[in-house]
């Protein structure tokens, strides 16, 4: 494919600086098409995507599988809310279901955040039904944690970063340190827990995964305490951990789970999968969106739950997990760079050494430089996310791009 007639970025950049509200920072280069797990920017450069659209792409680009599903479905019928059925989100409601287990119902929607905020309302309506006055609806989450950007789910996010300037945020939220099982207990002890809400493996945060054990002691605690388990599988699910859901390596079964990001491969799609406890708790009327379960979307997703679940795909992500794990840790020995390399199947995370603390996003800038797309998760934290169906050609040429950026990072 030949790039855009556009001679040079800079003119397009130029729009971005001048029109967007500048709550983003993005690399100066602008992406036109890609292929596979590689993309080409506006001026004809190629690079190899280990960032996926920030754990999205998870069959790369142009997968011609859903491509065939989103043209036909869009030679068909584009949208028509949730006053009239489709048969795309039919479908995909009744396979998510099946795939996930625990699950009895489903809520289609847009995109992470409103995932987690469907969750967040599930709980309280819950919390409401059990006779919980408000002040005992409280939600229990993790700091570190990243589950979207509205209110909501701003608040339940803790992290102060991300809250700052916003008050007054919502209340009922309680922040813990995440794997700290006896602040976990504690705050059980004040008998006003409604749920606890976590990702099985925290992302923005800096890739870290739930220390074993601790998910089977926080579905005993809600047991014990008839609270809720809510999982945020947004970034972690989908097959991104080497199974469909994380939450199965951890051997718990979740009240909610929730998911967006790969649900869709890039087309813009969310849900909220509901268990037994709560899936009959919110009636006609008591929650809402005109986009969920659009058709294309639902049609895209059903292929990606479709592919993401195939043996074939989640072996490549334990093959290339272990490639990628084996690589960053050669490299890191080599250069002094990464003090741990962390994660779980193709979710993994290099920390920076004490020396290099807080340099994340230039090192970023030199991948980009180097021809290769990646992410930080924080400052101190490079984050690797590529496709799950990378292969060994593409792991193997990110590689040699990503020393041969580092390398340069460290002389510059
Ligand atoms: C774990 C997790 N939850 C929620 C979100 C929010 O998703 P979205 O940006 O689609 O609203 C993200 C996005 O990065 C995420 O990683």
């Amino acid at each position: 494919m030949q790039p855009s007639q556009e001679p040079s970025a800079q003119p397009l950049i130029d729009l971005g600086k001048r029109y967007w509200l500048p709550v983003y920072k993005p690399r100066e280069l602008v992406l036109d098409h890609g292929n596979g797990a590689r993309v080409w920017d506006t001026e004809g450069r190629d690079y190899i995507d280990f960032g996926a659209g920030i754990a999205v792409n998870a069959l790369g680009h142009q997968d011609p599988d859903l491509l065939a599903a989103l043209t036909a479905q869009a030679n068909k019928l584009w949208h028509s809310s949730n006053v009239f059925y489709t048969e795309p989100p039919l479908h995909l409601a009744e396979e998510l279901v099946k795939a996930a287990g625990f699950a009895e119902r489903v809520f289609l929607c847009n995109s992470g955040a409103e995932a987690n905020e469907a969750a967040i309302k599930l709980v309280r309506k819950w919390a409401t039904t059990q006779g919980r006055p408000p002040e005992q609806r409280v939600i229990v989450t993790f700091r570190g944690s990243f589950h979207g950007r509205t209110l909501a789910t701003v608040t339940a996010t803790a992290q102060p970063k991300y809250q700052e300037g916003y008050e007054p945020l919502p209340g009922g939220f309680r922040y813990l340190d995440f794997n700290d099982v006896a602040a976990l207990e504690h705050a059980f002890a004040q008998g006003d827990v409604a749920a606890v809400m976590l990702e099985p493996v925290q992302g923005e945060g800096g890739v870290l995964p739930a220390a074993p054990g601790f998910l089977q002691r926080i579905r005993e605690l809600c047991d014990a305490h008839g609270a809720l388990l809510v999982l945020d599988e947004i970034q972690c699910g989908m097959g991104r951990t080497g199974t469909l859901f994380a939450h199965t390596q951890d051997g718990v079964a979740p009240d909610i789970v929730t998911l967006a990001k790969a649900l869709g491969c890039g087309f813009p799609i969310g849900a909220m999968l509901a268990g037994p406890k709560v899936a009959q708790t919110m009636q006609f009327g008591a929650h809402g969106t005109t986009f969920g379960g659009n058709p294309m979307a639902a049609a895209v997703a059903r292929v990606a739950l479709r592919k993401l679940s195939s043996d074939e795909v989640l072996a490549n992500v334990q093959r290339q997990s272990a490639v990628l794990r084996e690589a960053l840790t050669s490299i890191g020995t080599e250069l002094g760079l990464f003090s741990e390399v962390r994660g779980r199947g193709l979710m993994l995370g290099a920390v920076l050494a004490e020396g290099y603390r807080g340099k994340a996003g230039d090192i970023l800038d030199f991948a980009a430089a180097h021809g290769l797309l990646m992410l930080q998760a924080g400052p101190d934290v490079l984050r690797f996310v590529p496709p799950l169906n990378i292969g060994d050609q593409d792991i193997s040429d990110g590689l040699t791009r990503l020393r041969a950026a580092l390398h340069a990072f460290i002389g510059r």
